[in-house]
């Protein structure tokens, strides 16, 4: 089998590439693993800022997005059992929008289809090889049967768990990584939002985040051990838990209960690739890096490095050379690491450290003060929560 890119994964990274490639004319072959049902019910994150709306919207696949999409203008911090609102689009002129990524991720298929632009399902990149010369090829097996796949360029988008990062020679690539001494437990229950919009709450039994799917699917987060036992947290245990987290100063907590549909244990990690290509391989997404949740940007950026490989790809394609090829991981990278910072100062804002000394749990109540109470303070956290711009890297 042969294509001009060869995108191996289906997530909001690879699926996104194969669309802006097909709409600039470019032919693309996109491997994915798992079946389209799992990765159309895989529930992660639902928070998009306005530019990958925007990038949506402006491609083509941002109808059911526009109808069904949350917007929200701000979010309430919480600590010592008072609220702090932190007014989004008042500090920036831009929103955050609430719409899951398994939602993207069906617009994404349903528009590929729609094209009749090969997708396979079920069909499991095994090896990369060629990387040094300009004939990368994917091993790949489907049905039992094993194919390859010729390309001129091959996209890593096959998450953190994949095989392109691992291609890449030991010794080439520079790992940064740091694991945090704690996970989120996150559910998704039938019963409304606890507010109409996010709460991040600090509380001295640990963070708690309560967030929305619609206004009758509430989705919330409760920090615990990394190796926390599910089958140790029953229904009981975990409302009270967030009720204890959420509540105000009066004892009252705003979070409604209903039947828990989902649960999970997520795992929290900051983790980056430099750099994020080796000779016609090129990663994406969280291929080559990973943050904690606390800043909802690991969709946002999958979406940003795509944004900007498929500009490099097309300039290629158009014959205009390599150059932008060659800047598409120094350019990512200035985004990434931005989000970075952001993911982990906002996970060392807000989280329970066991153990932290107390000038340091000091330090953390007057940086929440001081984020609430100065316009400075609270810009700094806006700017970054609803997305640095697009083209600034
Ligand atoms: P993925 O979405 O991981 O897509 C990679 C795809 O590649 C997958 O479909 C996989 O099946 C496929 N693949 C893997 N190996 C192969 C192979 N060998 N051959 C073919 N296909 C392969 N971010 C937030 O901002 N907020 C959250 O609340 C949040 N919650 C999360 C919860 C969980 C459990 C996880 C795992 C992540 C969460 N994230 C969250 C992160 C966010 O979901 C990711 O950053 C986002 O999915 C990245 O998109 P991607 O396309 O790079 O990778
Ligand atoms: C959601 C997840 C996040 O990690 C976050 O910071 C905000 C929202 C969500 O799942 O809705």
């Amino acid at each position: 089998m042969r294509t001009q890119v060869g995108i191996v994964g289906a997530g909001p990274a690879g699926l996104l590439l194969g669309h802006l490639l097909h709409r600039a004319g470019i032919e693309t072959v996109l491997i994915e693993a798992r079946s389209r049902a799992y990765v159309e019910e895989r529930i992660r994150a639902g928070l998009l800022e306005q530019g990958t709306v925007d990038v949506l919207t402006a491609t083509g696949v941002g109808e059911r997005l526009r109808r069904e999409g949350l917007p929200h203008a701000g979010i309430e911090l919480r600590f010592d059992g008072e609220g702090h609102r932190i007014d989004l689009a008042g500090l920036t002129g831009k929103r955050v929008t609430i719409y899951g990524q398994q939602e993207v991720v069906k617009d994404l298929i349903a528009a590929r289809l729609a094209a009749g632009a090969p997708l396979l399902f079920e069909a499991e990149g095994l090896a990369v090889r060629g990387l040094d010369t300009d004939r990368p090829r994917l091993a790949f097996r489907q049905d039992g049967r094993e194919q390859v796949l010729d390309c001129d360029i091959l996209a890593g988008c096959d998450g953190f768990h994949g095989i392109c990062r691992d291609a890449i020679p030991a010794g080439r690539l520079q790992v940064f990584e740091r694991v945090y001494p704690f996970a989120w437990l996150g559910i998704l229950a039938a019963a409304p939002p606890a507010s109409h919009e996010l709460i991040y709450a600090r509380h001295e039994r640990g963070f708690a985040l309560a967030t929305m799917r619609s206004n009758s699917l509430a989705r919330h987060y409760l920090q615990c051990r990394p190796e926390e036992d599910l089958a140790a947290w029953p229904d009981d245990r975990i409302w009270a838990e967030l009720h204890a987290r959420m509540a105000g100063r009066d004892g009252a907590s705003p979070v409604k209960e209903g039947p828990i549909l989902q649960r999970g244990v997520t795992p929290m990690r900051s983790f980056v690739v430099e750099p994020m290509r080796h000779g016609r391989l090129f990663l994406a997404g969280d291929a080559a890096h990973i943050v904690p949740p606390s800043g909802a940007k690991g969709m946002n950026l999958a979406i940003a490095d795509v944004v900007v490989l498929a500009r490099a790809i097309e300039a290629w394609h158009r014959g205009q050379g390599l150059a932008l090829l060659d800047a598409y991981s120094s350019t990512a990278l200035r985004r990434i690491w931005k989000a970075q910072r952001f993911s982990w100062w906002m996970t060392s804002l807000l989280h329970r450290f066991d153990g932290g000394d107390p000038f340091e749990h000091r330090v953390q109540l007057a940086e929440l003060d001081y984020v609430c109470r100065s316009a400075a303070g609270a810009l700094t956290l806006a700017e970054n929560y609803v997305g640095l711009p697009l083209e600034a890297g």
